[in-house]
């Protein structure tokens, strides 16, 4: 069942989006050689903290840590841990942020000093994927409008788009309906509604989408050892165009 919120909702969840956005935008200047992905999830909760929320994954069905970053050919849901990052790493961060009954997902990837011309172009085009998504999350369209579109916009430039996750409505869970898949033919799936809120989460891999779970029972890979992406927003759905929760203006 796909939740429709009301613009005071909306206002609600623009609080928790906000705070992932600032923590996203923080982790720019905080990424470097040296740093370690523990220190990430320590200085991101600090700062969700700070501010009145709550790290809205630590716990969520037994997730050990209150943010996801993700290294290199890990995919999503990476635990932090005391490895360093090094030069020519890139790294997924994914904030979830929970106040005043509403939730805020967010994620990018981030270079850590100088990068491949190949990771560059990896991070590009993920984000792009994101933003063509965005473009068609409008009444006028349907969910797997926004699924093709990211689909279309990363094999274009020769990458693949992973099948096994998916972006998801949210609102007052983390999880809710519909389903956002980041392939698809379009013109299928439920109609977009005013009042809907979803997140878009395109992970693209520079070769095969293929994926696999580490003994973790989290840390997703690509299966060939490539590199990964992935970008995310939380938005609502208007009468206009789709308003970027968790992007700050
Ligand atoms: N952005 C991811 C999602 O929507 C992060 C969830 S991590 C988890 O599923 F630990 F909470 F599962
Ligand atoms: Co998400």
């Amino acid at each position: 069942m796909i939740i429709l919120k009301t613009p005071e909702e909306m206002d609600k969840m623009a609080r928790a989006c906000r705070i992932v956005g600032e923590v996203l935008e923080d982790m720019k200047g905080f990424v470097k050689p040296g740093v370690s992905t523990k220190d990430m999830e320590k200085r991101a909760e600090e700062k969700i903290n700070a501010r009145g929320g709550t790290a809205a994954f630590k716990g969520y069905r037994g997730y050990p840590a209150s943010i996801c970053t993700s290294v290199n050919n890990q995919v999503i849901h990476g635990i932090p841990s005391h490895m360093r990052l090094k030069d020519g790493d890139i790294v997924s961060v994914d904030v979830g942020v929970y106040i005043d009954g509403f939730y805020g997902d967010g994620a990018v990837t981030l270079p850590v000093g100088e990068i491949s011309p190949l990771a560059g172009k990896l991070l590009r085009v993920t984000e792009e994927a994101l933003y063509k998504g965005i473009d068609m999350a409008t009444i006028r369209h349907r969910v797997s409008d926004i699924s093709s579109a990211i689909q279309n916009h990363v094999e274009a430039n020769g990458f693949s788009v992973v099948r096994a996750f998916v972006g998801h409505g949210i609102g007052m869970s983390l999880h809710e309906d519909p389903q956002i898949p980041n392939f698809g033919v379009s013109g299928q799936g439920p109609r977009l509604k005013e009042g809907m809120t979803i997140a878009i989460e395109p992970m693209v891999n520079a070769r095969g989408y293929e994926v696999s779970i580490l003994e973790d029972g989290w840390t997703a890979v690509t299966v060939d050892g490539g590199l990964s992406a992935h970008f995310e927003h939380t938005i609502g759905i208007t009468d206009g165009d789709a308003i970027i929760l968790t992007k700050l203006t």
